[in-house]
């Protein structure tokens, strides 16, 4: 058969054009499906940043962080209720109490209360007096940003 060679070389033409066009199908699927892949990380990548776990007790609500360091710092002696005295006073409204003063020094009598009373400041002076001379805990470490968690907590207690 003279014409055999030929359609040999037809088949193998037919396989290779059929080769060719898998293979743009192959990598037609593959891309989108990749780039539906990076879709997806960069959707994950988005969602954890704004994940509340990266997010520091402070900016997530100074109450919740104020809780916490009253419940450790200070409950043993401050009622929780913030209601009723105990070993020492009832907390609520005592930012309202210090108001004739800067509230530097309601932190500091936090931080040190001795240390204020010592130096004579008449409002310390006066509770010191008043609750016959029991000395609160010295909170020397506590940061500005503990203080007025604790202090926002005690007013969000109703
Ligand atoms: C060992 C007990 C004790 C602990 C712990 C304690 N306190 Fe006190 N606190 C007192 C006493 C007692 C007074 C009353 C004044 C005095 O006698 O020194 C007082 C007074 C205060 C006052 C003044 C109250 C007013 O009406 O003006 C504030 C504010 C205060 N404490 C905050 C705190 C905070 C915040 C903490 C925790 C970080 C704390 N205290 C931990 C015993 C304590």
């Amino acid at each position: 058969m003279k014409t055999y060679p030929f359609l040999k070389v037809l088949i193998k033409l037919y396989w290779l054009l059929l080769l060719i066009v898998l293979g743009l199908f192959t990598v037609t699927i593959t891309n989108t499906f990749l780039s539906e892949e990076t879709d997806k990380t960069i959707a994950v990548t988005t969602t954890s940043k704004t994940n509340f776990s990266t997010i520091s007790p402070e900016l997530l609500g100074s109450v919740a962080a104020g809780k916490k360091l009253f419940r450790t710092n200070c409950a043993t002696c401050h009622n929780k209720n913030m209601k009723s005295d105990m070993t020492g006073p009832a907390l609520a409204g005592v930012r309202a109490r210090w108001s004739d003063y800067p509230e530097s020094d309601l932190f500091a009598w936090i931080k040190n209360a001795t240390k204020l009373i010592e130096a004579g400041h008449p409002k310390a002076v006066e509770i010191y007096t008043k609750w016959n001379k029991v000395p609160m805990t010295a909170f020397n470490n506590m940061t500005e940003a503990e203080v007025t968690a604790i202090l926002d907590y005690i007013d969000s207690v109703k």
